[in-house]
């Protein structure tokens, strides 16, 4: 599976009083999920990431309502919105995240490749940027 950024349609089983969308490691994201967690409580104020991750991959879902995910990484920088519970945006490691532009009670879930681990995470853009362009 091509680990650049981008978008995956997830497989969605219709059903009279309902939808289930189903997101599986393996076929629609290529790493085990060590780790779950959503954002929740936003408004339309609302800024995360601001980081970039060395190892973790990570498939992020608008679950419902809908923002904005702006990436940066060896492909460039890239801007999505994600407004649609049926699909995911894969996010490949040393990826650069700025997430944005919430509506009100939005909810945004994260499949991650490992556990929380602070060492993981660059938070400074600059450093970032050293350390990507002396990886590629
Ligand atoms: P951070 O990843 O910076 O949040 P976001 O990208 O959503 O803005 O995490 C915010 C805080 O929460 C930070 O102190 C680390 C902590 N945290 C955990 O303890 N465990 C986790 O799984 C996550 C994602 C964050």
């Amino acid at each position: 599976m091509n680990e650049k950024a981008q978008i995956v349609d997830l497989q969605s089983i219709g059903h009279s009083s309902g939808i289930i969308t189903v997101a599986e490691s393996g076929r629609d994201f290529p790493f085990s999920v060590q780790r779950a967690y959503f954002l929740h409580g936003l408004t339309e104020r609302s800024k995360r990431g601001a980081h970039g991750h060395v190892k973790l991959r990570q498939l992020m879902i608008a679950v419902s309502g809908s923002f904005r995910v702006s990436l940066t990484g060896v492909q460039g920088t890239e801007v999505f919105r994600l407004s649609e519970p049926t699909q995911g945006l894969l996010i490949p490691p040393m990826t650069w995240r700025d997430i944005d532009e919430f509506t009100n009670s939005a909810v945004c879930m994260v499949l991650a490749s490992d556990r929380y681990d602070e060492a993981d995470y660059i938070r400074n853009y600059s450093d970032f940027l050293d350390r990507l362009k002396s990886e590629n």
